[in-house]
């Protein structure tokens, strides 16, 4: 039996969580600086980083007592490497490297994108006594990632081979960024979602980028990649709002809003008309209809066993409605993470890292941060 303890601030989320031989959470607290960042539309590094440090104590202490456990009684400690704001990923990795000296405790480094993955093994072995067949097909859909993943097992030991990413904007990216243009508020997912619902998905036709096969692959691989792209369906935002003179009531909107320190849907809902409405869930239409229509046929094509779909985005219920009905129609099977373990959290490093622990797969003591750290090969 282990306990490990994991620590994420890789972004805007202080996250700590003790979880036991990488299955059962014991503990999940997540500490969101949203707040602060609200005022600038998006994640400020500096501020991040404040936020980080002012949070970490005091979350790694209500994690450790949540789980009714001490400090003493952890087996070992995971910390997100990276990718992710380097001056935020500093703070959990040195408060880490400060509690294993501390405690003379083994460090296990983990790849943020490999945490996304194991939030869904981890509710799987959780609920399942059965593993999952793999090879799996993981798309990791975040506000930093659109990344696919096949995902397999050797033994303990998990491998990731990149088959496929995005050209430009993250899809969580294009949500955020199409927020900030309408006069929405931070983040922009969970809101469009929200404001999606009252508009007509199909009344705005929106460009579906066509899917490109690049036989190359990524970083000279001679297997094919699946790319995804977001520029022209943001882009075909913006050429909407000019040509419909949409500007001045996204800026009332956008004052409106302001007042307000901590606004609810409700309150943005208020001072959206009809056409905006139509938009937004248009919008998020043609992301939904773009991540299922080449995550399929990705999986067609590479022959796996199962489908996983992770990461801030997966939290959208359009999204997972319509992977469930494409996965169902085509014989496939798609989980997903509960949507708490959707967004950045620590239970999922905790639980990639575990796999690490069995190896003795431990951090060197110098190890420090890797902003744009890759997952796989
Ligand atoms: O995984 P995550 O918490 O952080 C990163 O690793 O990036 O993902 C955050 C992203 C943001 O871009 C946010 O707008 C998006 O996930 N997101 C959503 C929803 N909830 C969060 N996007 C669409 N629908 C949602 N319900
Ligand atoms: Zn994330």
């Amino acid at each position: 039996m282990a306990l490990i303890l994991g620590i994420e601030s890789s972004c805007d989320e202080t996250a700590a969580a003790v979880v036991r031989d990488g299955e059962q959470l014991l503990s999940n607290v997540v500490s969101s600086q949203i707040a602060t960042h609200i005022p600038y539309g998006g994640v400020v590094p500096e501020l991040a980083s404040r936020e980080h440090l002012r949070a970490i104590v005091p979350v790694v202490r209500q994690a450790i007592s949540e789980a009714s456990t001490s400090l003493n009684g952890i087996d070992a400690i995971a910390v997100t490497q990276g990718p992710g704001l380097a001056g935020s990923l500093l703070v959990g990795i040195t408060y880490a490297k400060a509690l294993v000296f501390a405690l003379a405790k083994p460090l296990i480094a983990v790849n943020h994108l490999e945490g996304h993955i194991h939030a869904v093994l981890l509710e799987q072995r959780q609920q399942e006594s059965e593993e999952l067949s793999l090879p799996a097909l993981a798309l990791v859909v975040s506000g930093g990632h659109t990344h696919l993943y096949v995902v397999n097992r050797s033994e303990t030991a998990w491998s990731y081979r990149n088959v496929g990413h995005t050209l430009d904007d993250a899809a969580g990216e294009a949500f955020d960024k199409v927020a900030k243009l309408l006069g929405l508020s931070y983040p922009g997912g969970p809101i469009i979602e929200k404001l999606a619902a009252h508009g007509n998905p199909l009344a705005i036709t929106m460009p579906l980028s066509q899917i490109k096969l690049r036989q190359k692959g990524v970083e000279g691989s001679s297997s094919p990649t699946y790319d995804f792209s977001f520029s022209g369906i943001k882009t075909a935002v913006l050429r909407f709002v000019e040509k419909n003179a949409m500007k001045d009531s996204i800026e009332r909107r956008r004052k409106a809003i302001e007042g307000i320190p901590n606004p609810a849907p409700e309150d943005v809902l208020a001072h959206s008309d009809l056409l905006t409405l139509d938009l937004i869930a248009s919008f998020q239409e043609a992301v939904v209809q773009d991540l299922v229509r080449k995550t399929m046929r990705s999986a067609g094509d590479l022959e796996v066993q199962s489908l996983i779909v992770t990461g801030g985005v997966a939290s959208n219920g359009r999204l997972r409605a319509e992977f469930q009905k494409r996965a169902e129609a085509e014989g496939f099977r798609v989980l997903f993470p509960s949507r708490s373990l959707s967004t950045d959290n620590a239970a999922m490093i905790a639980a990639a890292a575990y796999p690490k622990l069995l190896q003795q797969q431990f951090a060197d003591s110098r190890f420090s941060a890797e902003a744009s750290l890759r997952l796989g090969a």
